[in-house]
């Protein structure tokens, strides 16, 4: 089972040979052109909260617009870019001249849309996460986005995707510590319950376009807890709701659910169930909720079973004295010869069955090992100017299938049933209603595919 060599598919998404011969890609307008200095020219879109977070890696290129439908949260980026346009509207900023990329970390509402209208600018993206929050919106940026991936360079917001210890669990998995891979679990205990959306409170201040930040969602009256955290950072006062964000799948689901997805090479569950103790309700996302997918086989193993669990649900420790409620975010695969239970920088190796003894696994060499990715925001900047944009390790392919297997949870918990899902149609074939959860209602005028 072992292999000695480091798979070309990781060594490309490690990225770490992407700085050789950087020359920036004919993403729309600079085709064949240079930027000084070889800057990319980047529009920000969401200036403050998360948008901070990406500064330093901003700072190396030249951010040339910003949109931001909040004033008051402008002057941070002001200050850091102060030659760049300024923009409330987001589709307005996509046009401004001679962009080569994005970066955007407004809500998750409009994370699909702006994605979509990227592409068909041909402007390479990188994208806070979640990609997407239904099932739809994921297969529309996808399908753009695989029809551009030879020339435009993507990535989600999964940072912690560059810990070492994503590509230890995937050569240890592939190398065999455990045996064949069987079943995977991967949980979350973040809780922040909510009953519905919040009632107006206005009015709404003059420094904030209330319109342009809900966008595409329908219409919601505005309530200052949406936008009141001091930090700026406020995704954990709107994410819970149905028209905003996908709740935890989405949030911390999206770093999690990484570390799984890194290790099993899965595009689509073909069925997909899901239970929660809380009745559905419209207006939030449940907290407590587990959804179980099944993947078909692929060339390395045999069909799998992946346990999303949330809000305190949690899967059965192989051992007592292993207490898995101590990992706040992790994740445990089990094999036919053990289990590898992890968070996201610390792994804990159980061998059990007939077989503990380990001589079948051998631990890779420092020569065999993936190298490190490096700077996640950097190897996207680096892939835009590359001459290979799809090495990236969170394309846009890899988080579109992630973030579309979340949504199909979320589905068949409003479904109330097993789904069985034809993933190439994008279809549930078993159960024609609940096809309408794959989309969800948007508010007239506004298209994906601007
Ligand atoms: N990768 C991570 O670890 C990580 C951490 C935190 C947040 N995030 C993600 O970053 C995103 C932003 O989160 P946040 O907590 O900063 O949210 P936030 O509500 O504070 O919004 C960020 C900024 O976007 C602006 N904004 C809102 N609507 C806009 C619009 N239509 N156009 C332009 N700007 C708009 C806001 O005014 C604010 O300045 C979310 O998608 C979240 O999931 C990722």
């Amino acid at each position: 089972m072992k292999n000695t060599t480091v798979p070309r598919r990781d060594f490309l998404r490690a990225g770490a040979t992407l700085g050789a011969g950087l020359m920036v890609l004919p993403s729309g307008s600079l085709f064949g052109a240079a930027t000084p200095n070889n800057r990319l020219n980047i529009a920000l879109i969401g200036a403050y909260g998360r948008a901070k977070a990406h500064f330093g890696t901003l700072k190396n290129e030249n951010v040339v617009a910003i949109c931001e439908v909040n004033q008051l949260n402008l002057p941070f980026a002001q200050k850091e870019f102060p030659k760049a346009k300024v923009y409330e509207d987001w589709r307005k900023c996509l046009d401004h001249p001679g962009i080569d990329a994005v970066l955007c970390c407004t809500p998750d509402h409009h994370h699909a849309f702006i994605s979509n209208w990227a592409l068909n600018r041909d402007l390479h993206v990188y994208m806070e996460k979640p990609l997407a929050i239904t099932v739809n919106e994921a297969r529309a940026v996808r399908d753009t986005y695989l029809t551009k991936k030879s020339k435009l360079a993507t990535q989600v917001g999964m940072q912690r995707h560059a810990y070492d210890n994503f590509a230890r669990l995937r050569e240890m998995i592939h190398d065999g510590a455990i045996g064949n891979l069987k079943d995977v679990h991967v949980w979350g205990n973040r809780q922040l319950p909510r009953s519905g959306y919040l009632p107006g409170v206005g009015p709404v201040p003059s420094t904030l376009n209330w319109d342009l930040w809900l966008g595409p969602s329908p219409e919601h009256p505005f309530n200052p807890e949406y936008v009141s955290r001091n930090n700026g950072s406020n995704c954990l006062n709107w994410n819970m709701y149905s028209d905003f964000g996908i709740g935890q799948m989405g949030d911390m689901g999206s770093h999690t659910m990484d570390l799984v997805w890194n290790v099993i090479d899965a595009e689509l569950p073909d069925s997909i169930r899901a239970t929660s103790p809380e009745a559905f309700n419209p207006e939030v996302t449940p907290v407590n909720l587990t959804s179980v997918y099944m993947f078909p086989e692929n060339g390395w193993r045999g069909k799998i079973r992946v346990t999303w669990y949330q809000g305190g649900a949690m899967p059965k420790s192989p051992s007592s004295w292993v207490d898995l409620n101590k990992i706040g975010h992790g994740a445990m695969f089990k094999g036919d010869k053990g289990f590898v239970i992890a968070d996201f920088k610390n792994r804990l190796l159980y061998p059990s069955g007939k077989e503990t003894d380990l001589t079948y696994y051998k631990p890779r060499s420092k020569e065999e090992i993936t190298p490190p990715l490096g700077n996640f925001q950097a190897q996207w900047t680096m892939a835009c100017k590359s001459g290979d944009p799809s090495a990236t390790a969170c394309n846009f392919e890899y988080s579109a299938n992630m973030i579309e297997t979340m949504c199909l949870g979320l589905a068949a918990f409003r479904a109330e049933t097993e789904l069985k899902y034809d993933s190439v149609r994008g279809v549930v074939t078993n159960h024609s209603a609940a096809n309408q959860y794959l989309t969800k209602e948007y508010r007239k005028g506004w298209t994906m595919d601007g």
